[in-house]
């Protein structure tokens, strides 16, 4: 096991009917007012919308409102609110929907105190550590965005989606998950958000550590229970149990302590998948159930052992060889995607095949990357192939 440091700030509120304490826990902090962002039309349906406002004035927390965030959120959208939330004078934002939201309330709320371009943040030649207090209504558990310090934005004019982060400054304060809120998600969303936790636990469980016998199990866990409670839901939409289960298991797949005593994940499938976001604005669950299998297929042999753990702990596979077992393993996660009706080519999705070496070029802007395996240009094109039928 590696040496760490786990440290998260933020506080979390778990449960049914459990919106409504927003309000009490930003005047709690001495916040008079916020920025209460959103994206396009889910919270106004499923009444979350009408109670935030309602705690919000229950406690007398003023608020400045700007909706409109799209998933694969833009930089032009939170430069838009960094300008409202300057001339409101607010003093905390709070995001109210599912990662996509968050992740632009952090930039935002760091941009609030950064008077400099906050592009230059992702790109790496400045160093935030200060933010505007963030609090999250949850609405869509996948990213675990309501519980760790990092956002994700994509600057349009150069198809860059890149990760973001303030330091321990954008740990939201305070995150509310009410899993009872996202019976209203259609059922590809919430495909989307158990495929994107089950990634962040293989990425970490995948990036040539060692010795790390807590964390496997605790991964191992968490992959099982997503796998067991996708499928609750995509029969029973409204069962409470199954989305407490997979909100909680996403929240932890990237909350830091699943990555405690290793070598800091392998992301070589999240920085694939962006370029993907960034060109065709798919979602980020559907590109990296794309991507996912075939990163596996390309870098397996650099760790086999570690390749068919997975595949016995998961799938109950033992093939004599580990090579074979590692394999197999791949393959079975492959159809449990299908199963669950994600998409598991780029054909599938229309994505043709000769914008291969473009979409390897826009991953590999910053390479190499990947910890396991080092990812380069061509290496990022030999996946998208793999990825492609
Ligand atoms: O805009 P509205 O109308 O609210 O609809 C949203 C949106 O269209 C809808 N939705 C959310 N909650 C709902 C609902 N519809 C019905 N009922 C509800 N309760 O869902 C759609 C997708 O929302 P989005 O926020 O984009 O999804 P997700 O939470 O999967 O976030 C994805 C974004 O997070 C980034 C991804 O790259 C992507 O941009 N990530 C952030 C990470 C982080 N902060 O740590 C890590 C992740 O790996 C990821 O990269
Ligand atoms: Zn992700």
């Amino acid at each position: 096991m590696n040496n760490f440091n786990f440290y998260n700030p933020t506080k979390i509120i778990f449960g049914k009917g459990t919106v409504g304490e927003i309000g009490k826990e930003i005047r709690m902090r001495n916040v008079k007012k916020v920025l209460l962002l959103y994206g396009k039309e889910s919270i106004f349906k499923n009444g979350v919308y009408d109670n935030v406002i309602k705690s919000l004035k229950e406690n007398g927390v003023e608020y400045a409102e700007l909706g409109g965030v799209k998933p694969n959120p833009v930089l032009s959208k939170i430069l838009e609110a960094v300008e409202v939330a300057r001339k409101e004078n607010v003093g905390a934002i709070l995001g109210v929907g599912g990662g996509s939201v968050i992740d632009s309330a952090k930039v935002i709320a760091a941009g609030c105190i950064y008077e400099g371009d906050i592009w230059q943040a992702f790109e790496g030649k400045v160093t935030l550590d200060e933010s505007l207090p963030v609090f999250s209504v949850l609405t869509l558990s996948a990213t675990a965005s309501e519980m760790n310090a990092f956002a994700v934005v994509t600057k349009e004019d150069e198809k860059k989606k890149w990760p973001f982060s303030a330091g321990d400054s954008s740990y939201p304060a305070v995150s509310i998950i009410d899993p009872a809120v996202q019976t209203t998600l259609p059922v590809e969303q919430t495909v989307n958000g158990a495929v994107d936790a089950i990634a962040h636990v293989l990425e970490l469980y995948f990036d040539g550590s060692d010795n790390t016998d807590l964390q496997d199990e605790l991964a191992e866990g968490m992959i099982r229970n997503i796998m067991t409670h996708v499928k609750v839901l995509i029969e029973d939409p409204e069962n409470y149990n199954s989305r407490a289960e997979l909100a909680w298991t996403a929240t932890l797949a990237l909350n830091g302590l699943n990555g405690t005593g290793r070598s800091g994940g392998d992301w070589a499938t999240h920085t694939l998948e962006h370029s993907l976001s960034a060109y065709y604005d798919i979602a980020h669950g559907a590109g990296l159930s794309i991507v996912m299998p075939a990163w596996m297929k390309y870098v397996y042999s650099e760790k086999p052992e570690r390749f068919a753990k997975f595949a016995s702990r998961i799938f109950g596979i033992s093939n004599g060889s580990q090579e074979k077992t590692a394999v197999e393993g791949i393959e079975k996660l492959k159809s449990f995607f299908a199963e669950i009706g994600a998409p598991i080519s780029l054909k599938e999705v229309d994505i043709p095949e000769n914008m291969i070496p473009e979409l390897a070029a826009n991953a590999a802007l910053r390479s190499p990357f990947g910890s396991l395996k080092k990812i380069d240009n061509e290496a990022a094109g030999e996946i998208f192939k793999l990825a492609y039928s």
